[in-house]
């Protein structure tokens, strides 16, 4: 394409954003068509993860339900959740997280109760790995636990198969070979589709792979949390594996919202206790806010929507999950796919954005120890 007309493209599909990103997931086949005929192929909201057979489409960003019951501080009433994951797919969600670790157990129920009309249409992904599925407990992937899990997921979420199966993290008593081996096994018998891992080093994704390909690899990563471009995005993008960005708006943290005033609740929430979350650091990072901001009061956008648009724009397997409980924002989020860099904007940012050191670790203790692993 060239420069003008690619401008020209660029422009027409920021301003038909908001027409699309109505467009419930489920139309897009008619979407396309119908763009056929204006000249305008605006597939940018679909992305793929993995390789071949291996691969699954999903929507460019996914919805990650952990919040709704776990680890966010406030627990919202379940009904109106519910609600929200039903409208997701309307606002083009097809592609949904959550993990037998959160709550433990209630995140999984909730989310297939509230899925269950869609299942058919929708990507679930959920993830095994903690004793008891407690993460205070530590790691637990041996093999006869990974079916035990998945058991008992498929009974959760109200399905008799999951579309994508992560190791939460990697255990460091069970080969990884073994675990890749048993997600194998669960493929091969109908009950698990794809194979992915979270938080794995590259070591560990090679070694994985060469057993059961691997469709994701789902790591925090966002502008706060850049440790992924050191290697694993690199090692993601030589296997055409897909990566899928955790707590790509840094639990919060990337949207002006949580501040020095902020109080969480110490029994559900685990950003009390991380050192990127107090008071000091909040106040440290803010220029970073401040960027995104100027930047967003330009172009429409929100601090949040220009963090996604970011990580959207860094490679074309990327697919974050941010959580939310408000349907307003995960409207803002999904919006975020609409907006498209120029290269001459991107550079701008990211040079305004790497001179700003990040204060604060993102993990602690046992949390920083199973990661990259
Ligand atoms: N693999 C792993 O180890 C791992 C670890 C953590 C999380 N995850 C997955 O990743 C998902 C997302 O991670 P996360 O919840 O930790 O972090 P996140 O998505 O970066 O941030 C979620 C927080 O941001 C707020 N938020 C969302 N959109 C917003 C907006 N537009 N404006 C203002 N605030 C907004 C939410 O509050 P509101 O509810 O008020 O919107 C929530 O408190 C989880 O749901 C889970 O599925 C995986």
């Amino acid at each position: 394409m060239k420069n003008s007309n690619r401008r020209n493209f660029i422009r027409n599909s920021t301003l038909l954003g908001s027409t699309l990103a109505l467009t419930p997931f489920v139309n897009f086949a008619k979407k396309t068509t119908d763009d056929k005929m204006t000249g305008i192929v605006s597939n940018s909201k679909k992305r793929v993860l993995g390789k071949g057979s291996n691969s699954i489409e999903v929507s460019a960003l996914g919805l990650g339900c952990m919040g709704m019951s776990y680890h966010r501080s406030f627990i919202p009433d379940q009904k109106e959740m519910i609600k929200l994951i039903r409208k997701a797919p309307d606002l083009g969600v097809n592609f949904f997280d959550t993990a037998e670790a959160y709550g433990p157990l209630t995140n999984e129920v909730l989310v297939g109760e509230a899925l269950a009309p869609f299942r058919k249409q929708i990507i679930l992904a959920t993830k095994f790995g903690f004793k008891e599925g407690k993460p205070a407990l530590g790691l637990d992937s041996r093999p006869e636990r990974i079916r035990q899990v998945v058991e008992h997921s498929l009974k959760s979420l109200k399905t008799d198969y999951i579309d994508l199966l992560y190791q939460h993290r990697v255990d460091p008593n069970v080969p990884i070979e073994d675990v890749a081996g048993t997600v194998k096994d669960l493929i091969k018998e109908g009950k698990v589709k794809h194979f992915g891992l979270s938080e794995a080093n590259s070591e560990t994704i090679r070694k994985a792979h060469a057993v059961q390909t691997v469709t994701a690899l789902q790591s925090e990563y966002s502008l706060m949390t850049r440790q992924p471009e050191n290697d694993v995005i690199k090692v993601c993008e030589e296997l055409e594996i897909g990566f899928v960005p955790y707590s790509p708006i840094s639990r919060g943290l990337i949207t002006g919202y949580i501040n020095e005033r902020t109080r969480y609740n110490a029994s559900n929430d685990n950003r009390g206790t991380l050192p990127r979350y107090q008071r000091d650091a909040i106040v440290a990072n803010w220029p970073l806010i401040d960027i995104l901001k100027e930047f967003g009061d330009q172009r429409g956008l929100t601090v949040a929507q220009v963090a996604l648009a970011w990580l959207l724009a860094q490679k074309p397997f990327i697919v974050p999950i941010p959580g939310t409980t408000k349907l307003a924002h995960l409207q803002e989020n999904m919006w975020a796919a609409d907006y498209v860099f120029n290269n001459e904007e991107l550079k701008q940012l990211n040079d305004a954005v790497s001179k700003i050191k990040i204060v604060g670790e993102r993990y602690t203790g046992r949390s920083a120890e199973q990661t990259n692993k």
